[in-house]
């Protein structure tokens, strides 16, 4: 792969006009390629998603023993349900990825050998008692920095138990994590949640046949197989969110995103737009392994400030830094709240929205909880990414909306979700 540049200079009130398929969804690829690792037979994935932190769980599963073989733009990979996977001889590099490290977690907590989890430094701050301690619970065996709140974590798994728990974030780490440990465990496990995560795991297991069912806010799951299958990815709607509020604040915008991941747990940024007044269509076409595709289309229009809180928020919250630009741009005082779980994403996105925010001119306010923006003229300027890959690409959607010209440092960062961001903004603003 190319190096990435460390820094990127847009700007000039480009439109985005055309259509634009993003790459495979990150939340839908880590766990296909983790259910067809732990399939009994062979499925080929197409359409992965193409940053680092799919790679760390394709290279993680490849240290397990499990075959991983590319093949154009597919990956096949054969598995042999849970017990395929054997003793890792070296440590397992999550690098950025938190989706890698909580899931992982709790598919080694019933394996019966030792394997170590390590992380980039942002990663190795990142919570996981969350996970470690219902884990432990279920009698997996588990270290780490800090009685096991930060990585490495040592995990030696073995024989585990069902367990009720009451998740006390709404996070789809932590319930995916205790659901793949659920599956390896003596009798029911429950997860419930405070508000709805993202469901991509109890939409593809239930599709794939496992023991699993929903109750409102409540997970089940028992011990089950399923067989190898084949999936075409979905692109991912976070990553899309970026040019769909460049499209709503770019003047003159009119852009269609193609074959995107329509799950409701992960849209909410389009009814949060046209609150703001932004024009966007959405189209379903299909169902893929229980996951709603199809299409978006959004025009620009001049946007107001809105409210962002409560049970919306774990529907967004990667999103947040794509929103709080069309804030930016908005009319008007924007509030965000009830979103503290924004300070142990890739940044403290709290405090890292606050500085690029008040960089370009905008009067912005960290609240423990969240943020409120004074929409009105950001000035172009040179931003940060702070080594987080959605506050770059929050930083090129604004910086594609000014008159002059704004540098993006510490560009790199995006290589974690989707290293082609730059090349995909050119061929959209080309004009
Ligand atoms: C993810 C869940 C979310 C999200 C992350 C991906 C997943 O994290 O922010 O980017 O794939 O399960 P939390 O579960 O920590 O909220």
């Amino acid at each position: 792969m190319t190096e990435l540049p460390n820094e990127v200079t847009f700007g000039g009130v480009r439109p985005l006009v055309g259509e634009l398929r993003v790459p495979g969804d990150k939340s839908i690829s880590h766990r296909a390629v983790m259910f067809a690792a732990l399939a009994r037979g062979r499925s080929t994935l197409s359409g992965l998603a193409t940053g680092g932190d799919v790679r760390a769980t394709l290279r993680a599963f490849a240290s397990l023993g499990v075959r991983v073989k590319p093949n154009g733009e597919n990956v096949a990979i054969s598995g042999s349900g849970f017990e395929g996977l054997h003793e890792p001889d070296d440590v397992l590099d999550c690098d950025n990825s938190g989706t890698t490290m909580r899931l992982m977690s709790g598919i080694l907590s019933g394996r019966d050998f030792v394997a170590v989890l390590t992380g980039d430094k942002s990663l190795r701050k990142r919570p996981m008692a969350r996970v470690v301690e219902p884990l432990r619970s279920m009698g997996a065996a588990i270290d780490g920095r800090e009685h096991g709140e930060f990585a490495p974590l040592v995990i030696r798994g073995g024989a585990l138990n069902g367990i009720e728990f009451d998740a006390p974030v709404a996070s789809a780490q932590v319930k995916s994590s205790i659901v793949l440990a659920g599956l390896q465990a003596a009798g029911t496990t429950v997860v419930r949640e405070p508000a709805r995560s993202r469901d991509h795991t109890e939409r593809m297991l239930a599709a794939l046949g496992a023991s699993l069912s929903v109750d409102g806010l409540a997970v089940s799951v028992r011990a089950g197989e399923w067989d190898g299958f084949e999936l075409d990815v979905p692109a991912d709607p976070s990553s899309a969110a970026f040019f769909a509020v460049g499209a709503a604040i770019t003047p003159g915008s009119d852009l269609v995103l193609r074959d995107l991941a329509l799950n409701p747990t992960r849209i909410a940024f389009v009814g949060v737009l046209r609150r703001m007044g932004a024009s966007v269509e959405v189209a379903e076409r299909e169902v893929r392994l229980g996951e709603p595709v199809g299409d978006l289309r959004v025009r620009a229009a001049p946007l107001r400030a809105t409210t962002i809180e409560g049970d919306e928020i774990p529907a967004l919250l990667d999103e947040i830094p794509a929103l709080a630009i069309a804030a930016a741009f908005a009319e008007g005082v924007t509030s965000i709240r009830n979103a503290e779980e924004l300070v142990v994403k890739e940044s403290n996105r709290i405090g890292t929205i606050h500085q690029e925010l008040t960089q370009l001119g905008v009067g912005c306010e960290a609240l423990p909880d969240g943020l409120i923006i004074r929409g009105g003229s950001p000035q172009p300027t040179n931003l940060k990414s702070h080594g987080d890959h959605r506050i770059a690409m929050a930083g090129a959607i604004a910086a594609n909306a000014l008159d002059g010209a704004t540098t993006v440092r510490g560009w790199r960062a995006v290589a974690s979700s989707y290293p082609e961001f730059h090349e995909h903004l050119a061929v959209l603003t080309r004009g």
